[in-house]
C-alpha cells in the first residue's frame, strides 16, 4: 500500500444528488476522501455546506458534466483517485419515455466518457449504481442476481446497456474491478435530518410523495392500483434505508481490494412492503394523517419486487440494519425540518 492509502480519494459522480451525498458522508466516516463532480441538473449546491457541517470537512467539488472529457482528465490528474463511485445519471422513468435520446446521451454516453477517462488514468475500481429495474417484471420473488434481465422503459435500457458495457470491459481486461450494485427502493434520510431526498416538482416515487402529503405540501396520496396479486392488492417493494444502501457501497469498495471482474450485487432488505403498509408506517412514525385515494394502475408498474440479498451478505459482509420504523422516522425528520428541501433555509 502507498503512503497516502490512509486517506484514499474516491471520485463521486452525482455527488450532490440524493444517494451520492449520503455516500460522501459514509465514505468520509470510513476514512476515504470523497471528491465530488455534479452538473447540478437535479441537485442543489446547498448540499455542500450541509456535508461540511456533518463531516467537519470541506470536500472538493467540481461543477461539471461527466461528458466533459477535458474536465475529467484534469480531475483524475489532480486527485489520482483510488476508485470511482458512479451515481451521475437521469432517473425519471416517465421522462425517459418522452426523451429517450437525452437519456441515452446522458446516462450511457456519460458513462462511456467516464470509463474512458478512468482507463486513461489507470483507475480501474468502480462502484456503479444499477437498479432492480434491470429485472423488469420478475418471474420470481425474491429476486436473485442470476434472474433474467429485461427492461420495460428507456431508463431501464440505459442501465442494462451500461451493465453490458461493464461486463465487456471486465472480460477484456482483468484489471477492472467493478461492483455493479442493483438497488431496490432507496428511501429515508440521514438521521441528522440535514440530508435527504429533495425531488424537483411532483415526486414520481412513493416515499417522497407520502412525505410531502404528511408535511401538507400535497392533499393526498394517489395509490396506483389495489387489484394486484398481493396481500392487500397494492404494489409491494423492498424499501431500503439510504444509509444502509451507502454503507453497502463502502463494503463493496472494500471488497474490490481483493476481487476483480464484473460483480453484480443486489442491495435490498429482503422484505417487501405494500403501498398501504408503507403509508401506515409513515403515519405512525410522523403522527400525521396521510389521506389517500385509490387510483388506476400506473402504466408499466409491476406487482411485487423484493431482493434476495444473500450475495451481498456472503460477498460484502453487508446487510441492511435499519427497519421501516427508522426509515420513516428519518424521512419524516428530514421532511419536517426542511419542508421545501434544500431551499428551506
Ligand atoms: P439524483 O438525481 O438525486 O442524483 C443524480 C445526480 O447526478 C444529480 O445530482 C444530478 O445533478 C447528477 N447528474 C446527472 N447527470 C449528470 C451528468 N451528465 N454529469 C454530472 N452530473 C450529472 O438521483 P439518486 O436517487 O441519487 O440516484 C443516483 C443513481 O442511482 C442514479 O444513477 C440512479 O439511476 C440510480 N438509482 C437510483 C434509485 C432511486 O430510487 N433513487 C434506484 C435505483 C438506481
Ligand atoms: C420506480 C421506477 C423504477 C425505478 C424505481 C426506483 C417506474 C415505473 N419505475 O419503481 O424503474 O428503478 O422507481 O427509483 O417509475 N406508488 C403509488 N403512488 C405514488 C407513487 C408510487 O401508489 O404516488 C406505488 C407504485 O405503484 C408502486 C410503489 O408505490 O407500487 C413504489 O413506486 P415507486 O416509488 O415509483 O418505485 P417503483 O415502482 O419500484
Amino acid at each position: 500500500m502507498k503512503a497516502n492509502d490512509s486517506k484514499r480519494k474516491v471520485l463521486v459522480t452525482g455527488g450532490t444528488g440524493y444517494i451520492g451525498s449520503h455516500a460522501c458522508l459514509s465514505l468520509h466516516e470510513a476514512g476515504f476522501e470523497p471528491v465530488l463532480i455534479d452538473n447540478l441538473c437535479n441537485s442543489s449546491r446547498r448540499v455542500l455546506p450541509r456535508l461540511q457541517e456533518l463531516s467537519g470537512q470541506s470536500f472538493t467539488f467540481y461543477e461539471g458534466d461527466i461528458r466533459d472529457r477535458e474536465l475529467l482528465r484534469s480531475i483524475f490528474a489532480a486527485h489520482q483517485p483510488w476508485a470511482v463511485m458512479h451515481f451521475a445519471g437521469l432517473k425519471a422513468v416517465g421522462e425517459s419515455v418522452a426523451e429517450p435520446e437525452r437519456y441515452h446521451a446522458n446516462n450511457v454516453e456519460g458513462t462511456e466518457s467516464l470509463l474512458q477517462a478512468m482507463a486513461e488514468a489507470g483507475v480501474q475500481r468502480l462502484v456503479f449504481s444499477s437498479s432492480a429495474t434491470v429485472y423488469g417484471d420478475p418471474d420470481l420473488v425474491p429476486i436473485a442476481e442470476s434472474a433474467p434481465r429485461r427492461t420495460t422503459n428507456p431508463y431501464g435500457q440505459n442501465k442494462l446497456d451500461i451493465e453490458h458495457m461493464l461486463e465487456r470491459l471486465a472480460a477484456a481486461d482483468e484489471r477492472w474491478r467493478i461492483a455493479c450494485l442493483r438497488y431496490f427502493n432507496p428511501a429515508g434520510a440521514h438521521a441528522s435530518g440535514r440530508l435527504g431526498e429533495d425531488p424537483n416538482g411532483i415526486p414520481n416515487n412513493l416515499m417522497p410523495y407520502i412525505s410531502q402529503v404528511a408535511v401538507g405540501r400535497r392533499p393526498q396520496l394517489d395509490v396506483f392500483g389495489d387489484d394486484y396479486d398481493t396481500p392487500d392488492g397494492t404494489g409491494v417493494r423492498d424499501y431500503i434505508h439510504v444509509m444502509d444502501l451507502v454503507e453497502g457501497h463502502v463494503a463493496a469498495l472494500e471488497h474490490l481490494q481483493q476481487a476483480n471482474g464484473f460483480i453484480p450485487v443486489n442491495l435490498g432488505t429482503g422484505a417487501g412492503l405494500s403501498v398501504l403498509e408503507l403509508r401506515a408506517a409513515f403515519a405512525a412514525a410522523s403522527g400525521q394523517d396521510i389521506p389517500y385515494r385509490i387510483q388506476p394502475r400506473r402504466p408499466g408498474d409491476i406487482a411485487a419486487s423484493w431482493a434476495d440479498p444473500s450475495r451481498a451478505k456472503a460477498l460484502l459482509g453487508w446487510q441492511a440494519k435499519r427497519n421501516v420504523r427508522e426509515l420513516c422516522a428519518d424521512a419524516w425528520r428530514w421532511q419536517h425540518n426542511n419542508p421545501q428541501g434544500y431551499d428551506s433555509e
